[in-house]
């Protein structure tokens, strides 16, 4: 159904799948070149990062994988493709609900999220996997999941807080197929780029919603801290923070340091935040 996408391989649309990310990777590792795009209306058990898992109704959502064979990438720089995506979704996103560019902010790692009233929610979530990494044959899937025309009294209850989609976002209807359309013509000259080893470092950077900002930071043990974000790292993909009762004492944190990244000073602030383990986004 989608035209002008020279860069994929393979192109298949689902009524219904379990995980578009398995139907990727089923693909890759039967052999199907970069770039390979599942889409589906549904999914009966979409995945999110950290094993938690993914829902939308169906038709709500734009949900999809794509599959790489990035052997242009170092696995340091793996976790660039998922940057890749969110950027592409993000500006894409903006086209189609006429929304003012800039309005979705990316939550590092990945996640897309709007401010509503000094808060966070979020629109978009990306979940990378990959397989065989700093191997010649590494692979990767990332998979995004866009919350497009999904009413907010069919939120579920206990996200209704924390999330919106794109029709709530902007007052108008999303047509799920022009998204993906408008998706794909910008993610082409972003996959091509990292071909020649370029990335966008400025536009990741400026998308960022937490820089300057208190975040806190919670790890899969329980742990947490709070700290002020002052940007991040365009070579390793983390965040950069800072201790705010010891300026100047920047470090890095990697996705797979932290389960959830937060707005400190927001409380009830519950978008999902970021990767544990084994995943794409773990570099982040
Ligand atoms: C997150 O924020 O936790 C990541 C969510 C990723 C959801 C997408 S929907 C398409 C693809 N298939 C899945 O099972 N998950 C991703």
């Amino acid at each position: 159904m989608t035209t002008r996408v020279a860069f994929l391989s393979r192109h298949e649309r689902f009524r219904s799948v379990p995980s578009t990310n398995d139907i990727v990777r089923n693909w890759l590792i039967a052999g199907t070149a970069e770039v390979c795009l599942a889409v589906s209306d549904e999914q009966t058990a979409g995945r999110g990062r950290s094993g938690r898992s993914w829902v939308a109704p169906s038709g709500a959502a734009l949900l999809l994988s794509l599959g790489f064979r990035p052997d242009y990438l170092a696995a340091d720089r793996l976790w660039r493709l998922a940057a890749v995506v969110s950027l592409a979704m993000a500006d894409a996103a903006e086209e189609v609900a006429g929304l003012a560019i800039g309005k979705l902010r990316l939550k590092w790692p990945n996640d897309l999220v709007v401010e509503v009233g000094g808060g966070l929610r979020k629109i978009a979530g990306v979940l990378g996997e990959t397989e065989g990494v700093g191997s010649a044959d590494q692979l990767a899937v990332v998979g995004i999941g866009v919350n497009a025309g999904w009413p907010r009294a069919d939120f579920p209850t206990e996200l209704a807080d924390s999330m919106t989609s794109l029709s709530e976002a902007s007052g108008r209807p999303i047509d799920t197929d022009q998204l993906l359309e408008a998706f794909l013509l910008r993610l082409e000259p972003r996959v091509l780029a990292l071909r020649d080893g370029h990335f966008d470092v400025a536009g990741w950077h400026d998308r960022q919603v937490t820089t300057g900002r208190l975040v806190r930071l919670e790890a899969s043990g329980g742990d947490a801290e709070e700290l002020r974000a002052v940007g991040v790292d365009g070579a390793s993909g983390a965040l950069l923070v800072e201790d705010p009762a010891d300026p100047g004492t920047e470090r890095e944190v990697l996705a797979g340091e932290v389960v959830h990244v937060r707005l400190a000073e927001v409380h009830g602030e519950t978008a999902s935040g970021s990767p544990a383990s084994g995943r794409l986004d773990v570099t982040p």
